[in-house]
């Protein structure tokens, strides 16, 4: 199989190759973009299992969010991806929530410079699935 690099610049826009897989896991925990750069995360779930058991999505924090605490309010909304609607200003970025095989992307500026959560919102993930957005 081809190697394919996990964040790739273009000197415009930052393209994050973030793959999830069936036993929970994000193939990166830490993104580097530079200040200015336009930000592509292509989320694929190169498990086989399905949303309802494991479920991926990646969501951009802002800073100073308390992470647990978002992560507990989020358990009982699965309508809304397990984001709490009182936490929706809190994310700078998500992608939908999906199963094995599916994919999807997004874009978005990279925010001023500094170091930002990522997590996968389904419940129990963000223990293991988590990360830093480092702006530079
Ligand atoms: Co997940």
């Amino acid at each position: 199989e081809e190697k394919v690099e996990i964040v790739v610049d273009d000197g415009t826009v930052v393209t994050v190759n973030l793959e999830a897989n069936d036993a929970m896991q994000f193939n990166t925990a830490e993104i580097k973009v530079a200040a200015g750069r336009t930000v592509k995360i292509n989320l694929k779930h190169v498990g086989k299992m399905p949303l309802k058991m494991m479920g991926h999505n990646f969501v951009l924090l802002a800073q100073g969010t308390d992470v647990a605490a978002f992560t507990t309010a989020g358990v009982t909304s699965p309508d809304t991806d397990y984001i709490a609607a009182a936490d929706s200003e809190k994310v700078i970025a998500k992608t939908k929530l999906i199963g094995g095989g599916e994919s999807d992307s997004i874009e978005f500026a990279a925010p001023a410079p500094g170091t930002y959560d990522f997590l996968c919102t389904f419940p129990g993930h963000s223990a293991i699935m988590k990360g830093k957005l480092i702006v530079t």
